[in-house]
């Protein structure tokens, strides 16, 4: 039954929606929204009977995010900072490192709009003592940090037979060893406040498929290697409660994409063609997985990485 309203109605799902639609207009947006997202079930039944799902502990369900000090690298901008406002909305304690001065603006916004303590750090991943700096800034000013995002990244277009030394070391300092060295940061942090933690590596649908019709071979072995890097440590930090997992999107609009799409016009729509959905994804979209996997609601979920792709990777 709906409890929102005097008519009732019966809880399928399908008599559900239309009797929202009809009587409870708000609901039904709320509802549509939800069940569009990965936590159909238990996001979706709260609007429609409060009652019972607070008693099955299903209201807030990512309560457990709040005060937590979430430390989000590549947050300046993109990916990074859509996901850290993903955090933010539910009260998390936000930190943006970036090698971008932006970085501060973009904290002083979050903050700003979401009403939750954010900061903003200058910081270098594929430098230890500027990610241990870093660190040690997050933990002064907000706390011991718990959550790590690695979303710093970056991505060249050069034929392999002619791409210079430095340019491939550059991919896989930035892509690998910057995410390595970020997860030995939130390790030692969570180490030494004797807590547990959780860590999202920010992959991609190349960790697994070739891209064309771009020439990415650096990037697609560092997203190959983030992907590993991923599952050894998760097998290693799981006797200390540090549970690590990765998502790996497809073609989403950020400024990695649109360095390309807008030197090649016929770029996107040639992507678009190939993308089962119909479209690139939205930074947005990828909002609700990383909560939930940030969420002790997902405490048996670890070593993995989790396509998201618009099912670019299944045909
Ligand atoms: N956009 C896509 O289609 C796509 C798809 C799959 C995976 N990804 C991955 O998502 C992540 C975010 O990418 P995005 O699309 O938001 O790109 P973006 O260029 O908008 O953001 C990347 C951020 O990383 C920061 N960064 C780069 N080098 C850094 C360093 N040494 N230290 C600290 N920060 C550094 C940049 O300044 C930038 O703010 C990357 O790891 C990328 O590989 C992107």
């Amino acid at each position: 039954m709906c409890m929102e309203c005097p008519q009732g109605a019966q809880a399928s799902h399908t008599n559900v929606m239309l009797h929202l639609k009809i009587n409870c207009p708000d609901d039904f947006r709320i509802a549509a929204k939800s069940w569009a997202g990965v936590h159909r079930v238990f996001m979706w039944t709260p609007v429609i009977n409060k009652t019972s799902s607070a008693q099955m502990g299903w209201t807030n369900v990512f309560e457990d995010l709040e005060d937590q000090v979430a430390v989000i690298t590549g947050g300046a901008r993109g990916l990074g900072l859509s996901m850290a406002r993903a955090l933010a909305k539910w009260r998390a304690k936000i930190a943006l490192l970036d090698v971008l001065a932006d970085v501060d603006d973009s904290a002083g916004t979050v903050q700003r709009e979401f009403e939750v303590e954010c900061l903003g750090v200058v910081a270098d991943v594929t430098d230890d003592r500027s990610v241990a700096a870093a660190f040690a800034e997050v933990g002064r000013t907000l706390g011991s940090p718990s959550i790590l995002i690695n979303a710093a990244g970056i991505t060249v277009w050069e034929d392999s037979i002619d791409v210079s030394k430095e340019s491939w070391q550059r991919v896989i300092d930035i892509n690998l060893t910057g995410t390595f060295l970020c997860c030995q940061a939130l390790a030692r942090a969570c180490t030494a406040a004797s807590k547990g933690g959780v860590i999202v590596n920010v992959s991609s649908m190349s960790a697994r498929v070739v891209n064309l019709p771009q020439h990415q071979a650096s990037y697609h072995a560092s997203k190959a290697g983030v992907e590993m890097l991923t599952k050894a440590l998760a097998v290693e930090w799981a006797p200390i409660g540090i549970r690590v997992n990765a998502i790996a999107p497809g073609y989403m609009l950020s400024e990695m994409t649109r360095q390309f799409t807008t030197a090649n016009p016929d770029l996107a729509e040639r992507w678009r063609n190939m993308i089962p959905a119909g479209r690139m994804g939205e930074p947005a979209d990828l909002e609700a997985l990383v909560v939930l996997l940030c969420s002790a609601r997902s405490s048996y979920l670890l070593g993995q990485s989790i396509v998201i792709d618009g099912a670019y990777t299944a045909v």
